[in-house]
């Protein structure tokens, strides 16, 4: 099979390069989305084109894009750049240490790395369809180890490797992982954390379905092997580095993707192959408006959809050079961003705003020395980001000649969905501004009729299925239904509100259900009330997001405890550590408070309404609490607030 296509080709088709072109181009993608995703598509290679665009209903749903097509991602991602720019850097990866070294891999040796390894999943007993879960630092063997599943047709979950035992354990009996890969330790700035060891203790949790461990040695620092374990260098020893791509259809799985709702257990958002590689490169291609000779950084972590959308996959389909980083932002110091984008002449830089504002927080001396004139575009995601921390960026960083692409998007959407297009579309602080093509975004209010207005808050949905939008939650079909399409007749609903300006753009405004966004990570407000609830003094717990100038949330539970725990002075201490254990770090609040009763409606729910705005010190708008079954309790805890 010849995959040859021109690099040019692949990075300019359908790059939008005016404002006029996106007009047309969107006014095109709404009036015949068949047609335009399907020129779209064209520029992959397929195995077989597919038979039919779309095939799609939201009430079930039930929704297929390039329905019989048969393609094989790494193809795409690899095979296909090979011919003319195999010497081409693909990833370059930037260890945790100032002093360490800098790997590089071209798409030839990357292609190379990742058919030797997906040769070892298949001498591990991998096949098409099982279930390979991750559990690793941000090393170039993640990127590999996932593009190998790929390769084989083996569906990949990365599990963020900051979560405990626990969560890491009910994500792998939930997918029913078959191998799970990890690494010995984890180094994050001036500490090495025990990867293996969390894994040792998940396996202790009924993980039965795991038949091989595949563990990476990364600092070589000393952990116990056990049955189930393989040396990540030993499987590859002698495998070969050409392996034949798994033909896959266009619907198969690519991976199961956890993220947290409303409800306690964090659902498995499933992705397919064939729409995920279209609208994955697509965005990219547009969204970072990458050049062939540029670098681009993505600083998300493989553990979170940013990192499998915009730091393996998108990058690598477009042939572009993408940056990955072992480490955090402030270490050794506060301007390591700045000095790995001074290195490797970053021209697209793409962060959370968490970073942006904790590194705002450390002074303008720490940008200042270091040399940012690449930065063609800056990127933020995650989470709203507030005026100041936009303007700091857009300054300090960009020097007032980089766009700010302030794209908001979800596990669940796949890729970006709503986003300024750098240098083409305007940008207005806070705003993620304009729809992309193909892209349907609609407000409604809360009886699901559409706000037509502009200038009005409501809740944000999506009216028309787009190429990398979720098709299903892994085992569990009726919960993405419930979910996602069953509040709104025939449209995708986001979870978020949003108000659109007089000229059509949107601002996020945030989540209107029981999910908090810390640090750009989403959190169930019941997934961590269950883990509260897990300590023995702890008889119920409500738990709400609060503003918080660095995390954009912070985590505020109030807790009714029991006798006993009147005394206990390190009872904070005490439930935090349960939360730790229960779902990892990220999840601890920052306040605990304890109450006697939390206030309730007469059928028993909690007002977390009430709640929120106390966390939130603003007090003096709670509306009518008469009609709650304990009207006062409010000012207990509005006393107890401080
Ligand atoms: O509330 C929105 C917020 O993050 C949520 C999605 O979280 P997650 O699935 O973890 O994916 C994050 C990375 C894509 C959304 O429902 N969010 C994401 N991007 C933005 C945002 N809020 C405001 N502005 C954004 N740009």
């Amino acid at each position: 099979m010849n995959f040859y296509y021109s690099l040019d080709t692949i990075i300019m088709t359908l790059q939008i390069k005016s404002l006029e072109a996106y007009k047309t181009i969107y006014q095109k993608s709404v009036e015949k989305p068949e047609a335009f995703w399907a020129e779209q598509a064209d520029t992959f290679v397929w195995r077989k084109k597919w038979d039919k665009v779309l095939d799609w209903e939201f009430k079930t749903p039930n929704v297929k894009w390039f329905v019989g097509g048969k393609l094989n991602i790494t193809e795409n991602c690899l095979d296909r750049h090979l011919e003319e720019r195999g010497g081409k850097t693909a990833l370059i990866w930037e260890s945790n240490e100032i002093t360490g070294t800098t790997q590089k891999y071209t798409y030839r040796e990357l292609h190379a790395a990742v058919c030797q390894c997906a040769n070892a999943l298949k001498a591990n007993g991998i096949e098409k369809g099982d279930r390979v879960c991750f559990y690793m630092p941000m090393v170039p063997e993640l990127a590999i180890a996932v593009l190998a599943c790929a390769r084989i047709g083996a569906i990949h979950s990365v599990v963020f490797a900051g979560f405990s035992a626990q969560a890491l354990a009910d994500r792998i009996k939930d997918a029913k992982a078959k191998m799970l890969i990890c690494s010995d330790y984890n180094r994050r700035g001036a500490k090495n954390i025990p990867v293996k060891q969390v894994v040792d203790d998940a396996l202790t949790m009924g993980c039965d379905s795991v038949k091989t461990v595949l563990v990476h040695k990364n600092t070589g620092d000393s952990i116990d092997m056990n049955a189930l374990d393989v040396w990540w260098h030993e499987a590859m020893q002698g495998q070969s580095t050409e392996c034949e791509a798994t033909e896959m259809d266009s619907e198969d799985m690519l991976f199961i993707l956890y993220t947290s709702g409303s409800t306690g257990k964090p659902k498995g958002v499933v992705h397919t192959c064939g729409g995920y590689m279209v609208y994955t490169c697509f965005s990219f291609k547009n969204v970072f408006q990458y050049q062939e000779e540029d670098v681009y950084w993505c600083t998300a972590d493989i553990g979170w959809i940013t990192g499998h959308s915009y730091i393996v996959y998108g990058p690598l389909l477009a042939g572009a050079t993408t940056v990955m980083f072992e480490g955090v932002p402030t270490y050794p110091d506060a301007g390591r961003f700045w000095a790995i984008c001074e290195k490797h002449k970053v021209n697209q830089f793409y962060t959370a705003p968490t970073a942006i504002r904790a590194l705002m927080a450390k002074g303008d001396n720490w940008p200042e020395q270091y040399d940012l004139s690449s930065i063609k575009v800056l990127g933020t995601v995650g989470e709203p980001i507030n005026e100041e921390a936009w303007k700091w960026y857009e300054e300090k960083i960009g020097k007032g000649k980089a766009p700010i692409v302030d794209t908001w998007w979800q596990t669940e959407t796949g890729g970006v969905l709503i986003t300024p297009l750098p240098g083409i579309t305007d940008t207005k602080p806070t705003y993620a501004s304009y729809p992309m093509p193909g892209v349907q975004p609609i407000l409604v209010d809360a009886e699901g009729k559409e706000i037509l207005e502009n200038e009005k808050e409501g809740l944000l949905c999506i009216k028309f299925p787009w190429p990398s939008m979720l098709r299903t939650t892994y085992g569990d079909h009726q919960r993405c239904c419930h979910t996602y399409f069953s509040p709104f007749k025939d449209k995708y609903f986001t979870g978020d509100g949003a108000r659109r300006d007089a000229d059509g753009r949107y601002r996020i405004i945030g989540r209107v259900d029981d999910v908090i966004n810390v640090s750009g990570h989403r959190l169930g407000t019941a997934e961590i009330e269950n883990a509260i609830n897990q300590h023995p003094q702890v008889i119920e717990s409500a738990v709400v997001g609060y503003p918080h100038d660095i995390k954009g949330q912070g985590i505020y539970a109030y807790v009714i405890v029991g006798e006993e725990a009147k005394n206990n002075t390190d009872l904070e201490k005490a439930i935090r550590a349960v939360v730790n254990t229960e779902i990892g770090p990220i999840a601890k609040p920052d306040q605990i408070q304890v109450v006697s009763g939390l206030p309730k409606t007469r059928s028993g729910k909690i007002m977390r309404r009430i709640l929120r705005k106390i966390a939130a010190k603003d007090m003096d708008k709670l509306g009518d609490v008469s009609t709650l079954l304990n009207p006062e309790i409010v000012e207990e805890i509005k006393k107890g607030r401080g």
